[in-house]
C-alpha cells in the first residue's frame, strides 16, 4: 500500500488521463493541474468513475508561478507527471512564441517550484521528435538528437535544461538530488478498454488515428495517406503505434522508479515504444477488418517535414524500467473505434 501524491500537471488531456487510472489503481494520491486548454474535465470524472477513486483538479495554468508554489507548499509531493504543454507540429511552425511559452515557461516555473519545496523527483513527457530525421533504426536513446521545427525543439531545449539540474546539485552537495526520468514516446494510439475516455482533438486531426476513426465515424469525408513513395514496405510512412495504455504503465513504472531505492540518478531517457514498424496503409487496413468498418482514403503528396520511417529500440526501459508494450495493433485499432464509436463528437 502506498498513498504517496503524484502531481499530474496536463492530467486532463488524452495521455495524462489514461496515467490517472494506472496511478490511481496502484493506489497513489492524484493531484491534476490542467487550464483545460486541449481538454475537458469531463475526462477526469469518468477517469474516477473507472477507478471508483477521486482525483484532485486544480484548474490553472503551470506558468502560474504563485499557483505552482502554493500547490508544492500545500502538498507533500512524492513525484511530478510533467504532461502539460502544445503539441501540434504544424501549429508550431505558425506560432513558435506560443509554444516555447508554453511548453519551456511552464516547464522552467514548475522546476523552479520543485526546487523551491525539495520535491525533484520528475517524469517529463518528452518525444521521439527530439531524434529529428533519423539516419539508423531502430532509435537507441544515444542517438544524435535535432529538432525540425519548434514543437520539437521546445522538447529538446527542456531535456537540455533539465540535464543541467544535477549538474547543479554537485556543485551544491545537495543531499537531495534531481531525479529525472526523460519519456520518449513514439506514436500514441488507442484509447482505455471501457472506450469512455480517448483522444479528442478539438480541431480537425493531424495526426493519423484520429483522423482514421473520424472518417470511419463520417465526421471526415476521406483519409489522405501522405505519401507513396516513400522506401517502406508499401511506399506509405512507417511509424512505432504504442497503444496509451502501454504508454500509461510506462509514467507508472518511472514513478515507481524514481520513488525506489534504485532512483535515477540524475537525468535519464527513455524509449516508449513497441519496436514495431507499422505502414500507414497496414494501420488503415487492420483498423478496417478488425472492426468491419470502411476507411475510405486516397494517396496524396508527402507531407513536408515528415520522415519515412521510425521507431524505437525500447531496451533500456525494460532492463532499468521493468517495462515494456504488451498490447497488440489489435488491441490499438479496437480500443480507438471504440471510444470514438461511443464519443463521436469526443467529450
Ligand atoms: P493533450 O493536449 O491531450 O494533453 C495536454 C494537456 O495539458 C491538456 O489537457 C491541456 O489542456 C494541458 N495544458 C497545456 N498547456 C498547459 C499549461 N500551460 N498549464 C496547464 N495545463 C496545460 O496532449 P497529450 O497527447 O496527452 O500529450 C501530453 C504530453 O505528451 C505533451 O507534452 C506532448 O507534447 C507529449 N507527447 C505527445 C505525443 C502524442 O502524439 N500525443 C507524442 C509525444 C509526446
Ligand atoms: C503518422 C503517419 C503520416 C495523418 C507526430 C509528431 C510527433 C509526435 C507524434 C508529439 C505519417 C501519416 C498522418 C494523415 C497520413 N507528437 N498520416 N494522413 O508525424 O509520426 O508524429 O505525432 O510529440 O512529434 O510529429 O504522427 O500521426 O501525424 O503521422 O497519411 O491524415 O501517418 O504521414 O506517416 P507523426 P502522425
Amino acid at each position: 500500500m502506498n498513498n504517496s501524491t503524484i502531481l499530474v500537471t496536463g492530467g486532463a488531456g488524452y495521455i495524462g488521463s489514461h496515467t490517472c487510472i494506472e496511478l490511481l489503481n496502484a493506489n497513489y494520491t492524484v493531484l491534476v493541474i490542467d487550464n483545460l486548454d486541449n481538454s475537458s474535465e469531463e475526462s477526469l470524472k469518468r477517469v474516477e468513475k473507472i477507478t471508483g477513486k477521486a482525483v484532485s483538479f486544480i484548474k490553472g495554468d503551470v506558468r502560474d508561478k504563485a499557483l505552482m508554489d502554493r500547490i508544492f507548499s500545500e502538498n507533500t509531493i512524492a513525484a511530478t507527471i510533467h504532461f502539460a504543454g502544445l503539441k501540434a507540429v504544424g501549429e508550431s511552425c505558425a506560432m513558435p512564441l506560443e509554444y516555447y511559452d508554453n511548453n519551456v515557461n511552464s516547464t522552467l516555473v514548475l522546476c523552479q517550484a520543485m526546487e523551491k519545496a525539495n520535491s525533484k523527483n520528475l517524469v517529463f513527457s518528452s518525444s521521439a521528435t527530439v531524434y529529428g530525421d533519423p539516419e539508423i533504426l531502430p532509435l537507441t536513446e544515444d542517438m544524435p538528437l535535432s529538432a525540425t521545427n519548434p514543437y520539437g525543439r521546445s522538447k529538446l531545449i527542456i531535456e537540455e535544461m533539465l540535464r543541467d539540474l544535477p549538474e547543479s546539485d554537485k556543485l551544491k552537495n545537495s543531499t537531495n538530488p534531481w531525479s529525472v526520468a526523460l519519456l520518449r514516446y513514439f506514436n500514441p494510439v488507442g484509447a482505455h478498454e471501457s472506450g469512455t475516455i480517448g483522444e479528442d482533438p478539438s480541431d480537425i486531426p493531424n495526426n493519423l488515428m484520429p483522423f482514421i476513426t473520424q472518417t470511419a465515424v463520417g465526421r471526415r469525408k476521406e483519409l489522405s495517406i501522405f505519401g507513396s513513395d516513400y522506401d517502406t514496405v508499401d511506399g506509405t510512412g512507417v511509424r512505432d503505434y504504442i497503444h496509451v495504455v502501454d504508454l500509461a504503465r510506462g509514467h507508472l513504472k518511472a514513478v515507481q522508479k524514481l520513488l525506489s531505492k534504485d532512483s535515477i540518478n540524475g537525468v535519464q531517457a527513455y524509449n516508449l515504444g513497441t519496436g514495431n514498424g507499422i505502414s500507414v496503409l497496414q494501420m488503415v487496413k487492420a483498423f478496417a477488418e478488425v472492426n468491419r468498418v470502411d476507411v475510405p482514403y486516397k494517396l496524396v503528396d508527402r507531407r513536408p517535414g515528415d520522415v519515412a520511417a521510425c521507431y524505437a529500440d525500447a531496451t533500456r526501459a525494460k532492463e532499468e524500467l521493468d517495462w515494456e508494450a504488451v498490447m497488440s495493433l489489435e488491441d490499438m485499432v479496437k480500443d480507438s473505434w471504440n471510444w470514438q464509436s461511443q464519443n463521436p463528437e469526443g467529450y
